[in-house]
């Protein structure tokens, strides 16, 4: 690439990053007006609306791989829809609100989150579980393993922090299918975090600077657990995935959208390749971001973008008044 054409490519790109991050915002604002009033469905409903509205204004020519489901149960994001003003083509990967249960409640950590990246570097994943694991950058590679026991990932994982095993804290989703992890870490003095719900925040936070969580392991959505690669590829994380099949329809499903190999343990550069940027807003207030915060006539949204390429990680916190936006019902 000529030296104009980098520069010309580099600002576009840092651009489209924090045009991302009106997106977020956009579906994080409609969603905090249901924050705690018990109805998941409209929640959705309106984040999922002034997402697919925001993302007209944006400079792509964009086609959604991991969405809010197939296009006969989708009305909106779903996959293969294509949105953006025009521009370069890139695939997107979208939940608009990930804790719909958590925003009904009024519970922690639900976000709204994109990532994009080039054409053809997500991994197609279908709307089934996905097993997880992932931990923070600057260790050994595969310092951890989907397939290795409990106590060798956490002994190993202590002993490249320089840690007691009880100094770890391993965060999972607080299911029944976890109790085996469960058990077993806090056999060798392993402490838990365990989420009602949300695990790209807890993926998230296994790969942050200063985090709280050493380890994310468990089984979650798989759409989830594509964004939370693409996270993780710009926050320069560990990660690996294996897809779940609970029945034949959904394997059916799956070999449609290509997967060959239903056991396989996907790396996060086949999750999440190439070029990726990412961006989150809170919903409501978690470790990692606080949620919007609404008063008269405005709110406050805290949100994360990070890219892979320069691997910066911003936090933007916004200042939003009502009175002059005027595109979209908050
Ligand atoms: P929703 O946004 O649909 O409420 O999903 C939240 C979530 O907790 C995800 O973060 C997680 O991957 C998945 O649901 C876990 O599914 P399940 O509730 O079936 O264990």
């Amino acid at each position: 690439m000529a030296d104009a054409d980098a520069v010309t490519y580099q600002a576009q790109d840092r651009n489209l990053a924090l045009d991302l991050v009106r997106v977020t915002e956009a579906a994080a604002l409609a969603a905090s007006r249901w924050m705690g009033r018990g109805n998941k469905i409209e929640a959705d409903g309106a984040a999922t609306e002034a997402m697919r509205r925001a993302f007209d204004t944006m400079q792509i020519d964009g086609t959604v791989v991991i969405g809010e489901g197939e296009m006969d149960e989708a009305p909106m994001l779903y996959i293969g829809e294509r949105v953006g003003a025009g521009g370069p083509a890139m695939d997107i990967a979208v939940d608009p609100l990930e804790g719909t249960t958590l925003t009904a409640k009024g519970g922690p950590n639900a976000l709204t989150v994109i990532a994009l990246a080039e054409r053809g570097k997500f991994l197609h994943a279908p709307d089934c579980y996905m097993d997880k694991i992932a931990v923070g950058g600057g260790l050994p590679a595969e310092i951890v393993h989907l397939d290795a026991k409990v106590e060798e990932n956490l002994r190993n994982l202590a002993r490249a922090k320089k840690r007691d095993v009880s100094d770890l804290v391993l965060c999972t989703l607080d299911r029944d299918r976890h109790a085996e992890i469960i058990a077993r870490s806090r056999e060798i003095g392993a402490r838990i975090m365990l989420l009602p719900d949300g695990d790209v925040a807890g993926v998230i936070a296994a790969a942050l600077p200063d985090s709280d969580v050493d380890i994310f392991w468990g089984i979650g959505g798989a759409p989830e657990g594509v964004i939370a690669a693409a996270a993780l590829r710009c926050s320069g994380g560990q990660m690996q995935g294996r897809l779940m099949f609970e029945d034949e329809a959904q394997l059916e499903r799956s070999r449609g959208m290509g997967i060959t190999d239903p056991k396989r343990v996907y790396r996060i550069e086949e999750m999440a390749g190439g070029d990726v940027m990412f961006a989150g807003t809170g919903v409501t207030s978690g470790a990692m971001l606080r949620g919007v915060r609404r008063f008269g006539h405005g709110a406050i949204t805290h949100s994360i973008v990070m890219r892979s390429k320069s691997g910066t990680m911003r936090y933007i916190e916004a200042h939003h008044n009502f009175e002059t936006k005027t595109w979209t019902k908050w």
